[in-house]
């Protein structure tokens, strides 16, 4: 399987750390323009940018909120202005802040929804909004526009101490269904991305040593993911080879959903 997406432009939020910066490289590499979004490093952005540049490719890093209406309209504006066109987006910005659920402050609450819900709901409708105005471009894409929300696990796995996350991603997951069943006839292709445990420079203390030991316990597959675990089903769900694939999760996990702790118990 060959995939190209040459001629094809893609916005990828939060990409200047983790997932987001490893799809941002992996879509370049497969011939993509890419705007790589970053709330507040600028420079990892920009350093990636100047490396995609350096290797060939079409990159820029712009900075925005995806919780901000203004700021996403204006990020939507400025890859227009880059790059002509938009065909793929990868809503991938999230934040955690973890606490007891009668600990938990409404700030806190209201700053996870804000970013992993309602950033992807922006950051999808101004995309629709391009999508729809475009159309199918002949030779560049079989659809009119993709985009692939990044859940997580735990958009199924309750889990305590972050409800304000697992809450973000539950909503994430019928987001994604409900503007997949509301556009597709558009042929605009909508799926999602649901994560485990990643190693990642922000989860590093999870991942490594004995709480990496003890997080093994949850993945049949025994590892740990890596970024291109997630990039490299990102491209795959962004080309034609993904197609007829519509409204559907990708869980990425090492079977970390399969509820591990059953086997041989209950
Ligand atoms: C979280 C990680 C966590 C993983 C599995 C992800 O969504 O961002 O911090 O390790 O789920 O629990």
């Amino acid at each position: 399987m060959q995939i190209s997406l040459a001629r094809q432009v893609a916005l990828i939020t939060g990409a200047s750390s983790g997932i987001g910066h490893a799809a941002a490289k992996a879509l370049a590499a497969a011939g993509a323009a890419v705007v790589i979004n970053y709330n507040r490093q600028a420079e990892p952005a920009e350093a990636l940018a100047r490396q995609i540049i350096a290797d060939g490719g079409q990159a820029i890093a712009i900075g925005a909120d995806v919780s901000k209406e203004d700021e996403v309209e204006r990020l939507f504006a400025q890859t227009l202005e880059a790059f002509g066109s938009l065909d793929i987006l990868v809503a991938n910005s999230g934040l955690q802040k973890d606490a007891a659920a009668v600990d938990m402050t409404l700030d806190d609450w209201n700053a996870v929804i804000g970013v992993n819900l309602t950033g992807q709901f922006l950051c999808a409708r101004a995309a629709l909004r391009i999508f729809n105005r475009q159309g199918v471009r002949e030779g560049v894409s079989r659809a009119a526009g993709k985009i692939i929300h990044m859940s997580s696990v735990h958009q199924r796995i309750p889990w305590a101490g972050h409800v304000n996350y697992a809450a973000s991603k539950g909503g994430v997951d019928q987001l994604m269904q409900t503007l997949a069943q509301e556009v597709s006839h558009q042929r605009i292709r909508i799926n999602g991305i649901a994560p485990g445990a990643i190693r990642t420079a922000i989860n590093e203390e999870a991942t490594e040593g004995a709480a990496g030991e003890k997080l093994l316990e949850l993945i049949p597959y025994g590892r740990i993911g890596d970024v291109d675990d997630v990039a490299n089903a990102v491209v795959f769900l962004a080309s034609d080879a993904a197609d007829y694939i519509v409204g559907t999760t990708l869980f990425i996990d090492g079977g970390m959903s399969l509820y591990p702790e059953f086997r041989g118990n209950g």
